[in-house]
């Protein structure tokens, strides 16, 4: 922190400040992107974010599963809505990233590996898009399970592929 430009190395404060490994070294580890595992964190109640920085305000939860690429050739998307609106808005996604209908928006891995749609987030703030399998993690009939790591919380409310 003391050389990262950005706070003044000589303020007496830098001492008490915390480094961001050892602050963030207490929450539910992954192997992967910032190395915390943050829907965990928050389904066992480590970190209790505020829904708004003004008071009052209520986080508007989705239950509701979308299953994306049902024609590929990769296992299925499943996009969980419930573990985004926990933290999310529904307006940072509709209209303007996705449409409120599923399969209305044109989608490919080619823009999301360019930083549009589910790249917005995944690979900046987000598990990073490397993580192929927490995307697809619907395997099609015959395929072989790939392996998606122990522990990783994923939604169930859905039966498996179609
Ligand atoms: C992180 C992004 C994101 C957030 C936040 C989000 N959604 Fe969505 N939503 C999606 C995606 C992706 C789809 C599928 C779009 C497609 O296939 O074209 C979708 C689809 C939908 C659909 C269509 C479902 C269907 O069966 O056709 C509805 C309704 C919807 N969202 C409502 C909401 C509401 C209400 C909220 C807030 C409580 C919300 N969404 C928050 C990404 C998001
Ligand atoms: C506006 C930001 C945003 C967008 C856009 C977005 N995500 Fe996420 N997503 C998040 C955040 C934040 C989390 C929770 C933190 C984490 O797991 O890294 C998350 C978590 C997830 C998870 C993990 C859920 C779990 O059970 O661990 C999946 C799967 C996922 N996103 C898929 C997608 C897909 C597919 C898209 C595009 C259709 C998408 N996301 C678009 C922000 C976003
Ligand atoms: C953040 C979620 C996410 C991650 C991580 C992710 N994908 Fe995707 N992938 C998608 C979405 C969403 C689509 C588009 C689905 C559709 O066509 O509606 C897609 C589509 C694809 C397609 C279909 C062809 C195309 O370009 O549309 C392939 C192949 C693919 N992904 C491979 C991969 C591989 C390989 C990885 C890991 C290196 C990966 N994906 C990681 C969400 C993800």
């Amino acid at each position: 922190m003391r050389k990262d430009g950005l706070h003044d190395p000589k303020s007496p404060a830098i001492k008490q400040l915390q480094e961001p490994r050892e602050a963030l070294s207490r929450l539910p580890p992954d192997t992967t992107g910032n190395m915390v595992r943050w829907v965990q964190a928050l389904e066992t109640g480590v970190i209790q974010p505020r829904p708004s920085l003004k008071p009052g305000v209520e986080a508007e939860i989705l239950d509701r599963d979308i299953l994306l690429d049902l024609k590929g050739s990769m296992p299925i998307i499943l996009f969980p809505h419930k573990r985004h609106t926990q933290w999310l808005a529904c307006a940072n996604c509709h209209d303007g990233v996705f449409e409120k209908q599923t399969g209305a928006t044109k989608m490919s891995m080619f823009q999301i590996l360019a930083g549009e749609q589910c790249g917005i987030c995944h690979g900046a703030v987000s598990f990073p898009l490397t993580e192929c399998f927490r995307c697809h993690s619907v395997v099609r009939p015959g395929q072989v399970k790939p392996a998606i790591p122990p522990g990783l919380p994923r939604s169930h409310n859905l039966p498996g592929p179609p």
